[in-house]
């Protein structure tokens, strides 16, 4: 028997991505350089039509040509060594897919090199977390076009399907385009993450509630406007208990935040790009922030801060919280569709950002229920610049942004840090504004550096320079 497709890669993504086809009738065969990782795979697919080989030999003996071969390995420096491994035994025509959260520009390089030599290659997003990828992840797949008609069958068949039965899983574009998209979906969730982080912070540092009683917060919030998997999974998490001294679950775990990078990478491609998505930067910078847990103690010793007492409606307060919370996630999404229209133009890719809000539907890390207006939004006007001109999401922030605002207020008040919710509201407001004070910077680059400006009086493009007085 020749098989489909094979995964290199056995750890649990690339265990479950292959049970997940093998589930759907597509025969796998795997393989990973690690003979544990084997044997734990030899063990998990006993009763599955999953062969795991022991060598690449055999591996590559038992697929069917063309042969596709799906990565799933560590970013970085493996996926070169596994495709500098695999390229003797494959012949032009042949596939390789790298399902990894690879840089995008690594998936841009890898797609370009192997051209040359004859081999297709795919960069593709895959989220979703182990679940995903055993029950329907959300797949970006981007590289080359002509690969994409060997495996659309197979990606479409275990990507996660929407309520209505959309698939969530669409081909992006050439080169890097697959993987950029997957980023962004990283830098959105992030942000996502740390808002939702900093709405759980107001109720716990001003109105003193409990992780139980903010679970069923988080839970009614999910049967309205904010439903997402990210919402219910933080309501799950707050009435969880720990085993070792039955204090809330959170309570117990230290607030220093880990990371991958993949969240940094959106937010430093903001600024190679030159696109303002400061609340992609704020998730990082909050969560570099909650590293520094040592002198945090020391400077809550040392620091002064403001300390009001509650006063007025809990529930009122609540839910402004909830309005701010999707007032603040819209601007969120806004950076980042912004970002994903300059890649498209810096890297030529033709973006179909209703396919992308779409295929972000089930599946991964940020679905939820208001991708579907999204959807529609760039259904509407493909050509849309920036999600906040759109009716619909510009009727929501008329209506919400004063309730923002006071939510703002408070924590400002409080000394509550909120830099995710307030820093959307600044990007709110600087892209609300026609006029901003970078007249005076330019001023001042003009002063002490002879920067030169442009005049109001003048054409776009031609440059002044002052013989300033002072
Ligand atoms: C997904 C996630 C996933 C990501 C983790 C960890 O879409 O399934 O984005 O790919 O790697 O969420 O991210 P951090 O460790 O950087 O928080």
């Amino acid at each position: 028997m020749k098989y489909e497709i094979g995964m290199i890669g056995l750890g649990v993504m690339g265990r479950n991505l292959a049970l997940n086809m093998e589930r759907n009738g597509f025969g796998v065969i795997g393989f990973d350089i690690d003979p544990v990782k084997r044997q734990a795979a030899v063990e998990q697919f006993v009763g599955k039509q999953i062969s795991v080989a022991q060598s690449l030999s055999e591996f590559f003996a038992a697929l069917r040509s063309p042969k596709i071969v799906w990565l799933m390995v560590p970013a970085g420096k493996p996926v070169d060594a596994v495709i500098d491994a695999i390229k003797s035994f494959l012949k032009p025509g042949d596939l390789i897919i790298d399902g990894g959260n690879s840089h995008f520009t690594d998936s841009e390089r890898r797609w370009k090199s192997l051209k040359k030599e004859g081999l297709l290659f795919i960069g593709t997003g895959v989220s979703g977390g182990e679940e995903g990828a055993l029950y329907g992840p959300s797949l970006m797949p981007g590289g080359e076009p002509a690969a994409w008609p060997l495996v659309e069958n197979i990606f479409k068949t275990i990507a996660a399907k929407t309520d209505e039965g959309a698939v969530c899983a669409e081909w992006i574009g050439e080169g890097g385009s697959g993987h950029f998209v997957k980023m962004i979906h990283n830098g959105i969730e992030y942000a996502d993450m740390q808002m939702i982080g900093e709405a759980y912070f107001l109720m716990d540092r001003i109105l003193h509630f409990k992780p139980e009683k903010m679970s069923a917060v988080f839970a009614r919030w999910n049967k309205g406007k904010l439903n997402s998997y990210l919402i219910d999974i933080t309501a799950r998490i707050l009435a969880e208990k720990d085993t070792k001294t039955g204090k809330a679950m959170v309570d117990v775990i230290l607030d220093r935040a880990g990371q991958k990078g993949t969240g940094k990478w959106a937010a430093q491609t903001a600024l190679d790009l030159g696109v303002p998505a400061q609340t992609f930067a704020e998730a990082v910078f909050a969560r570099f922030m909650s590293a520094l847990k040592q002198e945090r103690l020391m400077a809550s010793e040392i620091l002064a801060g403001p300390k009001p007492d509650f006063t007025g409606d809990p529930q009122a307060f609540i839910d402004e919280i909830a309005q701010a919370l999707y007032a603040a996630k819209i601007c969120s999404y806004a950076q980042g569709f912004q970002l994903m229209r300059s890649a498209g133009k810096a890297y030529g890719w033709k973006l179909n950002f209703a396919s992308v809000a779409s295929l972000w539907r089930a599946g991964c890390i940020i679905r939820a229920q208001f991708l579907d207006a999204i959807r529609h939004a760039f259904e509407r006007n493909p050509e849309l610049n920036n999600l906040l001109l759109d009716d619909y999401f510009k009727e929501i922030l008329v209506q919400t942004h004063p309730i923002w605002r006071r939510v703002i207020i408070r924590a400002v008040e409080f000394g509550v840090p909120v830099p995710a919710l307030s820093s959307a509201l600044a990007y709110y407001d600087s892209y609300r504004s026609a006029r901003l004070p970078a007249n005076l910077l330019q001023a001042q680059r003009d002063y002490f550096g002879a920067h030169t400006f442009e005049r109001i009086d003048a054409p776009e493009g031609r440059f002044f320079h002052h013989q300033w007085n002072g």
